[in-house]
């Protein structure tokens, strides 16, 4: 059985800690877009990891993971996890990790640009400052250098050069920057391909040899629908293709190859970063979530806006993602609300939106339409049952999978591994 997890709505739904529990039971797991910019935390016991770009498998013997040609990569924050690991006594081999031959590589200049862009913007995006636009942009111009390139001293070095002609004349012109040296680009990149040569392969190849051996693959996907290049809130989105049709062009698996998808979504919605957010909490009920959720990027640290369930959204996002699944993250959060909203839709200027409206003055002035449930006021933390739950809780399930049109298969009730009910 090969799996795509997504998430389906502004990303942090809990992917990371879903991918883990699903990946006991499959054999390879696929990061297959996005870069450095996800963070997928992890709890075992005492322990709390946070991935960036390796997928959360990678804590399991005996699995195989793969970073996917669609994913950029970059080589330093890659190593650094890779170390990061080690000194937690979790050994990545070459075994174990397989980087695509034909993934894109962040240089230095992505991620100065990145932040330069962001800071002349009268509009922010709230970018996470790790390069991941500007290295798509180079992809999509052709100027970009991949994993390849970089093992091939010869081709890196003219790569590289005919980057710096261009990058530092801009660079100086439009930033009044100092451009990059070659030589020390030149050094520092060599010095990552020497170490991350063993990984690099064709991961394509791998993955479908692995599947025509009847192994199963669990691709990782990184952010969330609305964060989607062609689907998201644009231009407040990443620059890659967070819905499922990234899993196919990400990992050169074909989509017939698919067999199922499961939706990460949380009980609530959060967005981290610019942008609208039509069921956005005011201060007082944002910063009790916020705290009761953990509400913090696992990649920059920043504060998490919080706000209600949007069914628009995530209706939207199953359409388009075609959701088999769906696995309601971090219910226990609303543990002690006295009453639970769910937006059904939005107003804007006296005319009903039950559909994602793209454009994006609705969004920004888009009334929610909500129905009140009550909340159950208990604990859920210890339930492993769907029928042991409080009958609040169940109505509300039911609720959201009737508006969203997906069978809720997962329900989270903690951050620990187990605290999980399978339906
Ligand atoms: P995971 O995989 C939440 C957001 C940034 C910003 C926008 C563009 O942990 O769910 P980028 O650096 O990608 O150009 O920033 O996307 N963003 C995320 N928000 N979770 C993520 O990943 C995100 N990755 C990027 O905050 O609004
Ligand atoms: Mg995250």
């Amino acid at each position: 059985m090969n799996i795509v997890v997504v998430g389906a709505q502004w990303g942090d739904e809990g992917k990371g800690k879903l991918i883990d529990i699903l990946s006991k039971d499959v054999d390879v797991t696929v990061r297959y877009q996005g870069g450095s910019n996800a963070g997928h935390t992890v709890i075992v016991g005492q322990e709390r990891y946070v991935f960036h770009l390796l997928p959360s498998a990678i804590l399991r013997d005996g699995k195989v993971c793969v970073i996917g040609n669609g994913v950029v990569v970059d080589p330093k924050a890659l190593l650094e996890e890779i170390d990061g690991l080690k000194k937690r006594g979790i050994r990545v081999t070459p075994d174990k990790l397989k980087i695509a031959v034909n993934s894109h590589v962040v240089m230095p200049y992505h991620r100065i640009l990145d932040g330069l862009r962001e800071n002349i913007r009268e509009h922010k995006i709230g970018t996470t400052g790790r390069g991941i636009g500007p290295c798509y942009a180079d992809k999509v111009t052709r100027c970009g250098i991949r994993m390849v390139d970089l093992m091939n001293p010869r081709v890196f070095s003219a790569k590289l050069k005919d980057n710096l002609k261009e990058k530092n004349e801009y660079f100086k012109k439009v930033f009044s920057q100092e451009g990059f040296s070659f030589d020390s680009i030149h050094d520092e990149y060599q010095a990552y391909a020497r170490r991350l040569k063993p990984y690099v392969c064709d991961t394509a190849l791998f993955i479908n040899d692995a599947i025509n051996r009847k192994s199963s693959v669990l691709f990782e996907g990184a952010q969330g629908a609305f964060l989607d290049i062609d689907f998201g809130t644009y231009p407040f989105v990443t620059s890659s293709n967070t819905t499922v049709g990234g899993a196919a062009s990400g990992s050169g698996v074909a989509p017939t190859r698919i067999d199922k998808v499961i939706a990460a979504v949380k009980a609530y919605t959060t967005r981290v970063g610019e942008g609208p957010f039509p069921t956005e909490f005011g201060k007082e009920m944002d910063d009790e979530i916020r705290s009761r959720g953990k509400e913090f990027g696992a990649t920059t640290g920043r504060a998490r806006r919080c706000g209600w369930f949007d069914s628009v959204l995530v209706r939207y996002a199953a359409i388009t993602g075609g959701f088999d699944e769906l696995a309601i993250m971090k219910l226990d959060v609303l543990d002690e609300l006295k009453t639970i909203r769910l937006c059904t839709g939005y107003k804007y200027k006296g005319k009903l939106f039950s559909d994602f409206p793209h454009d994006y003055e609705v969004l920004c002035g888009a009334k929610p339409v909500y129905e009140e449930m009550p909340g159950w006021q208990k604990p859920l933390g210890a339930i492993r049952e769907f029928s042991r739950l409080p009958v609040q809780a169940r109505s509300y399930i039911k609720r959201l999978e009737a508006l969203v049109g997906v069978p809720i298969k997962y329900i989270s009730i903690g951050s620990e591994r187990d605290e999980i009910i399978v339906r």
